[in-house]
């Protein structure tokens, strides 16, 4: 009769402790922006539903002294979704063949670009595939069309890997971010979700030139990628401590049936946001969106995320026809709407969630 009690005892004292250990390593983490390599790995070994609503509440609070509960907005053209890539989670990869190709014209591209400076967006993200259509010198001539017309603007670019001459010649002709994210710090999981023609070494390298050139760098992941282990998520935190780029794009990987990696689970809600909100605490200055991979896993995935530390999002203003076609995974938000309703959704989004949109550049704390 005595034997249970002793058990559950033990039990609940063991399960104690490990609520301590979480608990204080969260807290360590918030004072010191850093954590070991192990201390991270227990969190995300041990981490349970308690915890993790304490972790949320850090990271929200982790970004109050330098944005507050501020939303930055950045309005999103996707110009291309035709790749050279061989990415085998992406939808548009070279690697699919059932994607119907698209381009924007310069034209097309500028016109979004004034609808959504009429809509009152001062960042514009010109996102694509690795396209050659989109060659150095287009690229020039565009980022120089969009900064003389709106010079109280940002362009950011999300084109993929360039040489150095290349980035440098597009952030002398006025942009003024970029974004590439890592995808994982992993060495093993990198090469197994990409082709053999792509290599980790080189994605790393593109990231420290865009710093060393000077423009407000993204970096950032997905979370729940096929064979990801708790070890290689600590791997993108100890990468994103080292780079601390301007920029954090955190999202699930969503499965697209028609890549090689069709069939696999998505990532969870609940993993993503452990993950937003562990980087927050590592980087509070770091500009981080709730993606619309979020909003696409959960209706108010975004809104989540905006609570576990995030403080951007990206609504879309490419045109409402091309959007079905930028599938990087199915079931994709937004794709359905216009620019105007994207605009008026994402604000009431914000406020419903006690947060306050900001239309400014929205640059970096402190630049
Ligand atoms: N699921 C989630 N995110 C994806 N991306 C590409 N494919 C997927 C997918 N299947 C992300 C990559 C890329 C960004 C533009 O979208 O991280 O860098
Ligand atoms: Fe596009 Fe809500 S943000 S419809």
């Amino acid at each position: 009769m005595y034997t249970i009690m002793p058990n559950i005892e033990k039990k609940q004292a063991t399960s104690i402790s490990t609520h301590n250990k979480v608990i204080s390593l969260i807290d360590q983490l918030y004072i010191s922006q850093s954590l070991q390599r192990d201390e991270f790995r227990y969190i995300l070994n041990h981490i349970t539903q308690v915890e993790k609503e304490y972790l949320f509440q850090k990271a929200f609070a982790a970004k109050q002294p330098y944005y507050g509960k501020k939303v930055y907005l950045r309005a999103l053209i996707e110009i291309s979704n035709y790749c050279t890539r061989g990415c085998k989670y992406c939808g548009i990869s070279r690697l699919v063949k059932t994607v119907k190709r698209y381009r924007l014209t310069e034209e097309e591209i500028l016109e979004c670009v004034d609808i959504g400076y009429t809509l009152g967006y001062r960042t514009f993200v010109l996102q694509g595939g690795e396209d050659p259509y989109f060659s150095d010198e287009v690229m020039v001539e565009l980022i120089r069309e969009i900064k003389t017309k709106y010079p109280d603007s940002r362009v950011t670019l999300s084109l993929g890997e360039k040489e150095y001459a290349s980035y440098k010649k597009l952030y002398e002709a006025g942009a003024d971010r970029y974004l590439l994210r890592h995808e994982t710090a992993s060495k093993r999981l990198y090469e197994k979700m990409h082709s053999e023609d792509m290599s980790f070494e080189k994605r790393i390298e593109c990231l420290w030139n865009l710093k060393k050139i000077g423009y407000q760098v993204g970096a950032g992941f997905m979370v729940g990628l096929p064979t990801q282990t708790n070890e290689d998520l600590v791997e993108d935190l100890m990468f994103l401590k080292e780079l601390d780029p301007h920029m954090i794009g955190i999202g699930p990987y969503l499965c697209h049936s028609d890549t090689v990696l069709k069939g696999n689970d998505d990532g969870t809600l609940d993993q993503t946001l452990v993950m937003v909100a562990l980087t927050r605490l590592l980087l509070p200055k770091a500009l981080m969106p709730a993606t619309t991979a979020l909003g696409t896993l959960s209706n108010t995935g975004r809104e989540q995320g905006l609570l576990a530390g995030a403080n951007v999002i990206m609504p879309n203003i490419s045109p409402t026809e091309f959007r079905k076609l930028y599938e990087i995974y199915q079931n994709k938000i937004c794709t359905g709407d216009t620019s105007v309703q994207c605009r008026g959704c994402v604000e009431l989004r914000i406020k419903r969630f006690g947060h306050d949109i900001d239309l400014s550049v929205g640059d970096y704390f402190g630049l």
